[in-house]
């Protein structure tokens, strides 16, 4: 234990110093509050023996400053005031001026030891508060963190929930919209042909100018010609507009259904490699693919679920890169878990939005492209394995995500 004395007189000082060592205390000697603050910081003592009248700085002053320097810290360190006169007055000042505690210079040595006796046990006690506290922090910091989470997966059920409601509600419509679709378009084609025909005969009306001229009236006012042309245009916007809705129906049906599905034993990187047959085209003109595969054990998960999360993975590889780069396929397992790695040398993720590339609807792909649910499903099939997905990704650089998944389904 180490003690600071602090104490104008040379004389004292030397002789009670000789005392502390004799308990076996270390002694920093300090003949002044300017010095005591000096050694205060350079020795961090556990206990203080503070005089109070001094030159340059009295130990009041010192005390102050002491309780100043320790309060940016939450340290504390006891201190004990050394004075002639013991009375009640003197002990009061001492207590308000930040000390602990009050003590006659001709101290019984029994009193002394009792007393920092007491103050080593407050001492204790303080430091396993402060343990304590800090162990507090931790497990708020861990409920805030499993707050989230769980947050996170009522967030992911509800979606998942209200996917399944619009998506059953908006497949039949679109059904049958699509279906009047295709029958409209051969009416259309049909119409246009009759047309073709009655026009192919104007011609012949030159007998009937009045009728020819209401004929050619009509078609100006419908402006024919670029009725003829734009009713393609819009046929076909149509259609592609509805095969997105339907496109979004169906990622929405995929989504919601999660958890139905067969589990069984399977070869993740043939299903890796199939997935990459089915994306093939949106791939191939923007990277060149590299295969590192550890060669994986069978692992039970939902296979066609599994290959979703691929195919949303490599898509989203291949959209990030900017002209022509690589995708590299990566594979490795312990004993409990298998992994694969899809890396692209895309553009990569922003911080700012790596907290939502999670989050349902979050796209940052020019409008009309993105639906923004590839990873929020991606993520809720890794749940449903009980698995999950790793993002590292640096801007200019490209994106690593990673689908870990126990080997064996856990017991449920
Ligand atoms: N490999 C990647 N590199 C860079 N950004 C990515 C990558 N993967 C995902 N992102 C970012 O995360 C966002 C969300 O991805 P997500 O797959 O959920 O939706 P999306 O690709 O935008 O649309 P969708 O998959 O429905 O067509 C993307 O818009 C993109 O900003
Ligand atoms: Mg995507």
């Amino acid at each position: 234990m180490k003690i600071l004395l602090v104490e104008d007189s040379r004389s004292v000082a030397v002789v009670m110093a000789a005392r502390l060592a004799s308990f076996g205390y270390d002694v920093v000697l300090a003949e002044n509050g300017q010095i005591a603050l000096e050694k205060f910081q350079e020795s961090a003592p556990d206990l203080v023996l503070m005089d109070i009248e001094m030159p340059v700085m009295d130990g009041f002053e010192a005390t102050n400053r002491i309780r100043k320097i320790e309060a940016a810290t939450a340290a504390w360190t006891p201190i004990i005031f050394l004075t002639a006169s013991h009375t009640h007055e003197n002990l009061i000042t001492a207590i308000e001026a930040g000390g602990d505690d009050f003590l006659a210079k001709n101290w019984p040595e029994s009193i002394l030891q009792a007393k920092m006796k007491a103050m080593t046990r407050i001492n204790t006690l303080r430091q396993r508060l402060a343990e304590n506290l800090e162990q507090l922090t931790e497990t708020n910091r861990n409920l805030a963190d499993t707050q989230n989470q769980l947050l996170q997966s009522q967030t992911m059920a509800s979606v998942g929930q209200l996917a399944a409601g619009v998506a059953h509600e908006i497949n039949t419509p679109v059904g049958f919209v699509n279906s009047n679709f295709g029958s409209l378009q051969r009416q259309v084609d049909d119409l246009l042909r009759v047309i073709g025909a009655y026009e192919a005969a104007d011609a012949d009306l030159a007998a009937h100018p009045e009728r020819l001229a209401a004929i050619m009236a009509a078609k100006k006012a419908a402006d024919l010609d670029f009725l003829r042309e734009d009713i393609v245009t819009l046929m076909s916007e149509s259609r592609a507009g509805l095969a997105r809705v339907a496109k979004i129906v169906s990622n929405l049906k995929d989504f919601s259904q999660v958890d139905s599905a067969d589990w069984q034993f399977v070869k993740l990187e043939a299903g890796l490699d199939s997935t990459l047959e089915v994306v093939a085209s949106e791939i191939k003109s923007k990277a060149e693919v590299k295969k590192e595969y550890a060669g994986l054990p069978d692992v039970e998960c939902m296979a066609a679920q599994i290959n979703q999360v691929f195919a949303k993975l490599l898509v989203n590889a291949a959209q990030a890169i900017e002209g022509r780069g690589a995708i590299t396929l990566r594979t490795g397992f312990d004993e409990r878990e298998a992994w694969v790695e899809i890396e692209d040398t895309g553009k990569g993720i922003p911080p700012e939005n790596m907290k939502r590339i999670f989050d349902p609807f979050f796209s940052t792909l020019p409008v009309g492209q993105g639906t923004g649910m590839g990873l929020s499903l991606a993520y809720s099939i890794a749940r449903g394995h009980h698995g999950r997905i790793e993002v590292k990704s640096v801007v200019g650089q490209g994106s690593i995500f990673r689908l870990t998944l126990p080997r064996r389904r856990p017991e449920q």
